[in-house]
C-alpha cells in the first residue's frame, strides 16, 4: 500500500470548541424527527460536520482582532473601505458591493440583468445560482466539458467549460437572449474541480467575439489559483495572488461567497467595472441588503472578510488545505471506496451509486448514504445527487436525475485535525464494508425550490 502523507496543520490552536458525544440511539431518534433530512439535525448532534466548507472556517487571531476594530457607522464605515481595498487588489474591478452571503449577490445580479426566457451559461451552476436565474423564468445551462461527468478521468482541470460548445449555443440561442456568462471556480457542482487559465481566457474570448458579460462565481477562487500554480505547467512560477489576478483580468466582474475562500462565517460581495450596471445593483440591493457601505453586514463583518481574503492566499495555508482533502481522499481510494477522482480543493466527493449499487437513482443512493454515514458514525455530509438536482422533466412528469449521484465530504477551513479525518476515513471504509444494510428512500413532502433543505422522506 502506497504510503499517505499525514498532513501537518500550519497553525496552533488557541481556542477550542467541545465535540460532544452522541449515542447512536439518539441518532435514530433524532433522524425520524428530522424526516430523514440531515439538514434538520442540531449542529450539536453532529461529532464531525462535513455538511458545508461555508461559513464554517475558524478566524485566525488577525481577523479576530478585526472584529474589535469594527466601525458600526450606518454608511461609509471604514472597514468598508479596508474591503474595497482588499478585493480590488485581488480582483482588480473597480466597484465592489458588499452583501450578506454569495447567494444575495447572485440574486442582485440576475435581479439586475436576466429577463424572462433567457439562458445563462455556467460551467456548472451551483444549485443557489440556478435558482436565483429560475426563479426569474430563466434558464440555468451547464456547459462543463465532457470529463466534468466522468469520475474516473484523471485530468487536471475538470472543472473546464466547453469553449466550443458554448459557442454553438450562442449561436443557436441568439446572442439578445444571454445576458451574461458565469464561470464557477472551483466547479462545485462537479467535484469541486479547478478550471485551468487556458479554459478561462478560451472562454472569455468567446464571451467577447460576442459582447457578453463574463462573470466569476469566486468562491473559491484561491484554491482554484492554487490548482493552476501545481498543474499548468507555465504558471509554477507565479504566486497564488498573480494567478489569481490573471483570472479576473479576463472577467467582467464576479459574485463572491466570502463564506469560503474569504474565511468568515458569514459575507459575500460583487465586484464589477461597468458603472451603469453597479447602479443598478446598488438600487435594487438597498430594498434588501441595506445600504451599499455596508450590505447586510456589520462593519466588523466587513473587516474580518477584508483579512480574510489576503489570507485566503496564503501558499502555506492553501498547500495544507488540499493536502487535508487529498489525505482522506487517498485513504477512502486505497480502501477500495468509490470517490471522485482527481480529488478537488475543498471536498471528497463519493460515488454513491457506485457505494450503494442495490440502490436505484429513484430511492436516493446518496441521501441513502447521508442518513447511514449520521445513524452509524455522526457525520453529517451533504448528497448532491438526485434530490438535490432532479427535476420532474421526463414525458410522464417523472423525475430526472443528474448525472452524478454523489454524497460531499466537505472540509471547513481549519477546523479539524488530521486525526478527525482519520476518523472519517475509518467510518465510511467500514460503512461500506456493510453496505448491504443501508436503505434506500422515498420522498414524501418537499418544496418548489431548493427541495433537499427541508424535504422530507421515508425508509423503503
Ligand atoms: N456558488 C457556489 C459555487 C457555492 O458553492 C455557493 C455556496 C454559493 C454560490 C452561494 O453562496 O452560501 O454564501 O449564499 N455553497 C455552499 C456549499 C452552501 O455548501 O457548497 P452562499
Amino acid at each position: 500500500m502506497a504510503d499517505i502523507k499525514v498532513p501537518v496543520e500550519p497553525f496552533r490552536i488557541k481556542v477550542v470548541e467541545p465535540i460532544r458525544q452522541v449515542t447512536r440511539r439518539e441518532r435514530e431518534t433524532l433522524l425520524k424527527q428530522s424526516g430523514f433530512n440531515i439538514f434538520g439535525i442540531p449542529a450539536e448532534k453532529v461529532t464531525i460536520d462535513l455538511l458545508t466548507d461555508s461559513g464554517t472556517s475558524a478566524m485566525s487571531d488577525d481577523q479576530w482582532a478585526g472584529i474589535m476594530s469594527g466601525d458600526e457607522s450606518y454608511a461609509g464605515a471604514r472597514n468598508f473601505f479596508h474591503l474595497e481595498e482588499s478585493v480590488r487588489s485581488i480582483f482588480g474591478f473597480s466597484h465592489v458591493i458588499p452583501t450578506h452571503q454569495g447567494r444575495a449577490a447572485e440574486r442582485l445580479l440576475f435581479g439586475s440583468i436576466v429577463k424572462k426566457g433567457d439562458s445563462v451559461p455556467n460551467n456548472i451552476h451551483f444549485d443557489t445560482t440556478r435558482a436565483n436565474i429560475e426563479i426569474l423564468e430563466a434558464r440555468a445551462e451547464n456547459m462543463a466539458a465532457a470529463a466534468a461527468y466522468d469520475p474516473d478521468a484523471n485530468q487536471p482541470f475538470k472543472g473546464d467549460m466547453d469553449a466550443a460548445k458554448l459557442k454553438k449555443f450562442i449561436d443557436k440561442r441568439g446572442v439578445e437572449r444571454i445576458p451574461l456568462v458565469m464561470m464557477t471556480v472551483t466547479n462545485n457542482s462537479g467535484g469541486g474541480q479547478p478550471v485551468s487559465l487556458k479554459n478561462i481566457k478560451e472562454t472569455s474570448e468567446v464571451c467577447a467575439h460576442y459582447g457578453i458579460p463574463f462573470f466569476f462565481d469566486a468562491c473559491r477562487f484561491a484554491e482554484n489559483a492554487f490548482f493552476i500554480k501545481k498543474r499548468e505547467k507555465a504558471y509554477a512560477k507565479k504566486s497564488v495572488l498573480e494567478i489569481a489576478q490573471e483570472m479576473f483580468s479576463y472577467a467582467d466582474g464576479a459574485t463572491m461567497s466570502g463564506k469560503k475562500d474569504a474565511l468568515v462565517n458569514i459575507g459575500g460581495f460583487i465586484t464589477l467595472d461597468d458603472d451603469a450596471l453597479a447602479e443598478k445593483i446598488k438600487n435594487l440591493l438597498i430594498i434588501s441588503e441595506g445600504f451599499p457601505t455596508y450590505g447586510g453586514l456589520a462593519g466588523r463583518d466587513l473587516e474580518a472578510m477584508a483579512r480574510g481574503l489576503k489570507e485566503g492566499l496564503d501558499e502555506d495555508y492553501l498547500e495544507h488545505r488540499t493536502a487535508q482533502v487529498a489525505y482522506l481522499g487517498g485513504l477512502l481510494d486505497q480502501a477500495g471506496v468509490p470517490v471522485f477522482k482527481p480529488f478537488g480543493g475543498h471536498a471528497v466527493y463519493i460515488l454513491a451509486d457506485r457505494f450503494l449499487p442495490h440502490i436505484r437513482r429513484a430511492q436516493y443512493p446518496g441521501w441513502a448514504l447521508t442518513v447511514a454515514l449520521y445513524r452509524e458514525f455522526g457525520i453529517r455530509a451533504v448528497e448532491i445527487g438526485g434530490v438535490m438536482f432532479g427535476q420532474k422533466t421526463g414525458k410522464g412528469k417523472e423525475e430526472v436525475y443528474p448525472e452524478l449521484e454523489m454524497v460531499r465530504l466537505a472540509i471547513p477551513r481549519r477546523v479539524y485535525t488530521a486525526s478527525h479525518l482519520r476518523y472519517v476515513a475509518d467510518s465510511l471504509i467500514e460503512l461500506h464494508k456493510n453496505r448491504d444494510k443501508v436503505r434506500g428512500l422515498r420522498i414524501v413532502r418537499e418544496s418548489p425550490f431548493l427541495r433537499h433543505f427541508t424535504a422530507q422522506l421515508e425508509e423503503i
